[in-house]
């Protein structure tokens, strides 16, 4: 028994059953030990962090200017493509099943983006509800950020990927593999499937690890690549001992990645 699962436990049930997600974007600035996405606040960095990434994918990873590009899971606005289209071209799509598009969120990032980037245009920038609205091979790039964590099934989620893009097209993803109560980054781990999916579980975190991910993007047919990773391996020393059995017996340097950049093509 841990004694921090006393308050992880009834932060996680308050978060369950007494706030939705779009209420948690409002009031994410005092709930304790959450943050907003990031993409809610400035999509600056979430671009800069990809154009970084694809400089050390290497010679694999085209040049991103001119690119069609498909974000999955952009959020309640398109800053991202706003960012996107203004500094590299090309067409951007958002690619966002449950978030409701946010038409004042939306301007108040455009003005942000504009006010950097005069030019800046909403003419290259759309979104779609799923992956099924894109022609297949119409894409040359997907992204993410802090999206794949959150997917059910990643595995039909990357086929998806890999039907709508082009051969020899690439995708970047950033995630965030910690439980979203940053202080207790890796509590969730301890317990069983039955208990996460019934009580505790927000509803959008399946605990899926890089590992799982990595597998699934091989039987999907990418060629996937970490690129960044970083580990909190006392953090996960502090849970060892009350792991759920089903991720005590994994390998431990892989259980202990918080966050990680992940490189795919899809080959010629
Ligand atoms: C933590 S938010 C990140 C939003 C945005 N990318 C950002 O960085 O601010 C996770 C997003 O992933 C979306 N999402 C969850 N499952 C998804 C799926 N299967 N396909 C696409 N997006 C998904 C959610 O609707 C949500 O908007």
């Amino acid at each position: 028994m841990i004694w921090s699962n006393m308050e992880y436990v009834t932060l996680r049930i308050i978060r369950r059953f007494l706030f939705s997600g779009q209420m948690l974007d409002k009031l994410g600035g005092w709930m304790p030990y959450w943050r907003v996405n990031q993409g809610l606040l400035d999509p600056e960095p979430i671009v800069t962090a990809w154009q970084r990434l694809a400089r050390e994918a290497g010679p694999e990873c085209p040049d991103l200017r001119g690119k069609r590009v498909a974000e999955l899971g952009c959020g309640a606005a398109n800053g991202t493509g706003y960012e996107w289209t203004a500094r590299l071209g090309g067409r951007w799509i958002g690619v966002e099943p449950f978030a409701r598009f946010d038409a004042d969120l939306d301007e108040r990032v455009f003005q942000q983006v504009c006010w950097r980037f005069p030019g800046a245009s909403r003419m290259t920038v759309s979104r779609v509800a799923s992956l099924d609205a894109l022609e297949t091979g119409s894409v040359e790039v997907i992204v993410s950020n802090s999206v794949l964590e959150h997917v059910r099934d990643p595995l039909d989620a990357f086929r998806q990927c890999w039907r709508v893009l082009a051969p020899g097209g690439v995708m970047l993803h950033q995630v965030d593999y910690r439980d979203h109560f940053f202080k207790y980054p890796f509590h969730f781990l301890t317990f069983s499937q039955a208990i996460w999916d019934n009580l505790l579980d927000p509803g959008d975190l399946p605990r899926h690890r890089l590992d799982d991910h990595l597998d699934d993007l091989a039987r999907a047919g990418f060629d996937a690549r970490v690129l960044e990773r970083q580990t909190d391996p006392r953090a996960l020393a502090a849970v060892a001992p009350f792991l759920d059995p089903a991720f005590a017996r994994r390998d431990k340097d892989m259980l202990a990645t918080t966050t990680a950049a992940v490189f795919c093509r899809k080959p010629l």
